[in-house]
């Protein structure tokens, strides 16, 4: 019996800045500041990344990148190690992206790479609360629930069975 099985995936688009609600304007804002603190001397793309823990406090990261690629890192990693370091049991509820070029911001937002959305998965595993994901571009915005709709069928602690603490 072979069976085929459809997943879907919903999310928010918003054409107008305006429309966003004031906190999600204010993350967004937060992560374009990041930006602009960027190391990305060789992609020549900045990125920056704000979480806004439970309390409300917001967290920032940028990419920092190196002359041997692979030790550079992304912005929401870099966003995330700051938060977890110093924040440990504040939770992140949502984390807003945005990203630039020497064209300015990006016109279509950038979504985190498969190594970014395995770390957020973690982070999720790891306080049990779903962190809204917020993806800025100069044209629209889009706005997703959990890192489940980025990344399904995910490989986490279950799979080792392993309780989180
Ligand atoms: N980058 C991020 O920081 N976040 C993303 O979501 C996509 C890619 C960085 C990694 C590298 O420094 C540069 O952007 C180009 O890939």
């Amino acid at each position: 019996m072979i069976k085929t099985k459809n997943i879907s995936i919903s999310y928010k688009e918003f054409e107008n800045f305006e429309d966003l609600n004031g906190g999600d304007r204010e993350l967004i804002s937060a992560a374009r500041l990041s930006a602009e603190n960027a190391y990305a001397p060789y992609s020549k793309f900045s990125v920056g990344a704000a979480i806004r823990l439970e309390s409300g406090k917001i967290v920032c990261g940028a990419n920092i990148e190196n002359a041997a690629f692979p030790s550079g890192i992304c912005a929401e990693r870099s966003a995330l190690a700051n938060s977890i370091t110093n924040y440990k049991n504040d939770k992140p509820v949502e984390i807003a992206i945005a990203a630039m070029t020497k064209d300015g911001f990006t016109e279509d937002p950038v979504t985190p790479c498969g190594n970014c959305r395995q770390v957020i998965a973690e982070e999720e595993a790891r306080t049990g609360k779903s962190i809204r994901i917020i993806l800025s571009g100069k044209s629209k915005t889009m706005v997703i629930d959990n890192i489940g709709c980025l990344l399904p069928f995910q490989f986490n602690n279950k799979n080792l069975k392993v309780n989180l603490p």
